[in-house]
Parts: structure tokens; C-alpha cells; sequence
């Protein structure tokens, strides 16, 4: 079956610290696992025709964690996907951060600003990893910013993510958006997925954007 494919997708990539406990493992051997299936599912979603995938990697609510689990998210998986785009130079869509800089350890920075700096000039897909992200602290940041009278179009303007969601995906089996994109998922398709982040696969991409094509999408209209 031929589908189509949302212009915008967002994912929440959950289930790394399960998918590895699951299998006797380190949880930060699943946010390495994670990392490597993002890369995987990226390439696949940008061959299929996807113009924008924003994914939810770091929380501001994920500060709370353990300080050993906060120190290895800071860094080994952004490290993972740097290394590779060193080594696989065919690497074919923008790479872009999304969220509060200012809380970022120094050597967080340098890295995502390598990524972002390598991967300016390629065509395709943006890729949009929300990064110490939060929707609240978003919106807040963007008042913040316009004055009076408010418009949607001069809030967008400020937001870290300015495109609407078509389909948001989240793994694991938690049905809740954890301070995602409150704003751009307004008209948003949900699907939620038992599967853990790592064992996401390409078919399961697939599968999904065979669901979402069957979603009548009526934004309050008959
Ligand atoms: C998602 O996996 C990655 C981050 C939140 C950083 P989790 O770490 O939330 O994994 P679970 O939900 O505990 O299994
Ligand atoms: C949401 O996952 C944040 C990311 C995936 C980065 P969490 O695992 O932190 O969310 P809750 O705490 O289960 O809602
Ligand atoms: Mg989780």
C-alpha cells in the first residue's frame, strides 16, 4: 500500500532506559542504542520524503535524573552522532537544535554546534533534535520577546519549532506529551507506540504513516 507521508513529523523517542533493563543492561546503554536508531530512522524518513523531523531527546523536566544518567545524556550520544558524520559523509539533511542553550555544559555546545555547522548546506530533510527543550519554557521565552498586540504569526516567530505538526509518534507505551510541542501539536495525528525507542524499526515508520494516511484530517471543517 502506497501512503502519505506527514511534512512534518515529530517524535517522542521514549523507552531507551526500559529497552535496556528489559535486557539486563546499563540504561545508558539504551540512550546509546537510542542514539544509533535515530540515525537509522532519520535516513529513512528523510529518503521518504519527510521536510521536517523533530525529535524529543532532552527534556527540561529531565534535569531531575540521576546526575550519572544527566552528565552521559549531555554528551555520548551527540558524540555517536558526530562521530558518524565524520566517517559517513553522505549524510543528506540539515541538522538543527532545538530548545534553551543556556543551561548546556560548554562541551555540549561545541558539539551541536559542529553538527549544525557540517550539515548547513545539505538539501533535504531538517532534522530538529529538541534539546533541553520544553514547550512551556518555549512559549514563555517567546512572550517574552513580542510585544502588543499578541498575533500567533509574531509568537511563531520566537518559537524554537515554528512548523505544526502533522503526525507525532511516541514510543513505549505512555499516552501523554510530557511538554512536547503544546503549540505546533494543536492539530497534530497522535500514534502511540508499545514498541521502546531502540526497537523502532523503519517498517514500523512505515506502518505508522500507513495509519496516518487513513486519518481524515478534518481541522473543524465537515
Ligand atoms: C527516552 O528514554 C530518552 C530520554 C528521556 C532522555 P527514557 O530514558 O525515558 O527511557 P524509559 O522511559 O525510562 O524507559
Ligand atoms: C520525555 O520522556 C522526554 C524525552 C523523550 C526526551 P520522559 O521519559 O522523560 O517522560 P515522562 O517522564 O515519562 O513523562
Ligand atoms: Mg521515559
Amino acid at each position: 500500500m502506497k501512503f502519505k507521508v506527514p511534512s512534518h513529523l515529530a517524535i517522542i523517542l521514549d523507552g531507551n532506559g526500559r529497552w535496556a533493563q528489559k535486557r539486563g543492561l546499563p540504561r545508558n546503554l539504551g540512550h546509546y542504542n537510542g542514539a544509533i536508531n535515530l540515525f537509522k530512522i532519520a535516513n529513512h524518513a528523510n529518503n521518504l520524503g519527510v521536510k521536517f523531523l523533530t525529535v524529543y531527546a532532552f527534556s527540561t523536566e529531565n534535569w531531575n535524573r540521576p546526575k550519572a544518567e544527566v552528565d552521559y545524556l549531555m554528551l555520548k550520544p551527540l558524540e555517536y552522532l558526530n562521530e558518524n558524520i565524520d566517517r559517513l559523509k553522505d549524510i543528506s539533511y540539515k541538522i538543527i537544535f532545538v530548545g534553551r542553550r543556556t543551561k548546556l555544559p560548554k562541551e555540549t555546545i561545541l558539539v551541536i554546534d559542529k553538527l549544525e555547522s557540517q550539515t548547513r548546506n545539505n538539501k533535504g530533510m531538517i532534522l530538529q533534535i529538541a534539546f533541553d527543550y520544553g514547550s512551556k519554557e518555549e512559549i514563555i521565552n517567546a512572550f517574552n520577546q513580542i510585544e502588543k498586540p499578541y498575533t500567533e504569526e509574531k509568537l511563531r516567530e520566537f518559537l524554537y519549532v515554528k512548523e505544526d505538526v502533522d503526525l507525532l509518534i511516541r514510543t513505549s507505551g505512555e499516552v501523554r506529551l510530557s511538554n512536547f510541542l503544546l503549540w505546533q501539536n494543536a492539530y497534530a495525528e497522535l500514534i502511540f507506540i508499545k514498541k521502546h525507542w531502540p526497537s523502532f524499526s523503519k517498517k514500523d515508520l512505515e506502518k505508522s504513516f500507513k495509519e496516518y494516511s487513513k486519518r481524515n484530517r478534518r481541522f473543524g471543517k465537515l
